[in-house]
């Protein structure tokens, strides 16, 4: 793929060092641009200074939301070096959302290559404090000035960057999460496993009524029988119960995340017993009731590790390991963003270095 790169004459102020970041606030100089025009593929790839986009009103991301995104960071190793923690995850992950979206497919290593570029571009945008990372956010949408309900046959392919810190405010310490039995998110056939923003934007309401009950956010149940569990608003779920690591299985309704490959993978190297499988709210509470419920946490790219110290079911409030991190959360942080920031030996290859 060639990429053009044109340079801003007129580069942003770099946040102070130490400014607290938040998350995805912060966009950066650059950005990446590529258009799809159907029967010409993916055409004119160029990194471009930061800027608004022009679409007319009638572009069908806006009313029927063909859109696709992903999501990873690049972080500034204790070494020096920039590292990008399993990009062609990623790569795959945003072609099973085209597929299922009629998205035309991008290929993997395009994908990669164009993330490398920007990066390198906005190298100095790296934050350097503990825990911060250039967040990258790929996306497509379907540009094609039309109201009918039908694929488009035009896309814009683009990258975006935003120096961040903690997702949640809290940092480490850990979240209380409230179990949703009302609405739900997905369900099996439809579109839970891509990551497209349908799924966040049915998210919010169920959101918006957990924060104003003082909870992180939402764990979503199964859309059939409102029992198993499936995942948080933005990380997958693990419980740590009578000493087994247990995660729901990826049944199409939730999202594979790459964290949550990573930790199964981290756990069962530490000889840790992992069941990807069903987990109904009774389970948990059953266990919770009978001292078993160890430790829960979520994973994502940004959450990290995010420990739960506090599960709400209806009028029911379940802690857990009493509202402290617990040892395999604590740890499996440390292995992984050791591994991320390169403190750690990197013995599952994961890393790419720029
Ligand atoms: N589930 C949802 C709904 C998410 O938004 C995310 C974040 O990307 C995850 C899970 C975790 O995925 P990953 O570890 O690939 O970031
Ligand atoms: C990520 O972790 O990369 C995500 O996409 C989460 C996002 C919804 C904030």
């Amino acid at each position: 793929m060639n990429i053009s790169i044109t340079k801003t004459t007129n580069p942003m102020q770099k946040p102070a060092p130490d400014a607290p970041l938040g998350f995805g606030k912060i966009p950066t100089d650059h950005m990446f641009i590529m258009n799809y025009t159907e029967g010409k593929g993916w055409h004119d790839a160029r990194i471009i200074p930061y800027q608004n986009i022009s679409l007319a009103p009638s572009a069908m991301v806006f009313h029927y939301g063909q859109e696709m995104f992903e999501g990873l960071k690049a972080y500034k190793g204790v070494d020096g070096k920039t590292r990008l923690f399993r990009p062609e995850m990623n790569a795959k992950r945003a072609n099973a959302s085209n597929e299922r979206l009629c998205i035309p497919n991008l290929p993997e290593e395009d994908f990669v290559e164009a993330v490398k570029a920007l990066v390198k571009v906005d190298e100095d945008w790296i934050p350097t404090t503990e825990g911060a990372s250039l967040y990258i956010r790929p996306f497509i949408i379907a540009t094609d000035e039309f109201l009918g309900v039908a694929p488009s046959k035009t896309y814009l392919f683009i990258i975006i960057l935003s120096p961040s810190g903690a997702y949640y405010a809290s940092g480490l310490a850990p979240v209380g999460i409230w179990i949703e039995d009302d609405y739900v998110r997905a369900v099996k056939g439809g579109i839970g496993y891509a990551k497209t923003g349908g799924n966040y934007a049915a998210s919010l309401a169920a959101q918006v009524k957990a924060h104003d009950d003082g909870y992180s956010q939402v764990l979503w149940l199964d859309g059939v029988e409102r029992k198993y569990i499936e995942e948080v608003g933005a990380m997958n779920i693990f419980f740590k119960i009578d000493g087994k690591i247990i995660t729901p299985m990826l049944n199409g309704s939730i999202l594979p995340g790459i964290t949550r490959n990573s930790v199964i993978n981290v756990c069962k190297s530490w000889g840790y017993e992992v069941e990807e499988r069903k987990i109904s709210v009774d389970e948990l509470i059953d266990a919770q009731k009978s001292g078993k419920l160890e430790e829960c946490f979520g994973t994502g790219t940004a959450a990290v590790i995010s420990p739960v110290g506090k599960l709400r079911f209806k009028d029911d409030v379940m802690t857990i390991n009493n509202n402290e991190i617990g040892p395999v959360s604590q740890k499996l942080y440390d292995t992984i963003t050791g591994i991320q920031w390169g403190k750690c030996e990197d013995t599952f290859g994961w890393t790419v270095t720029l």
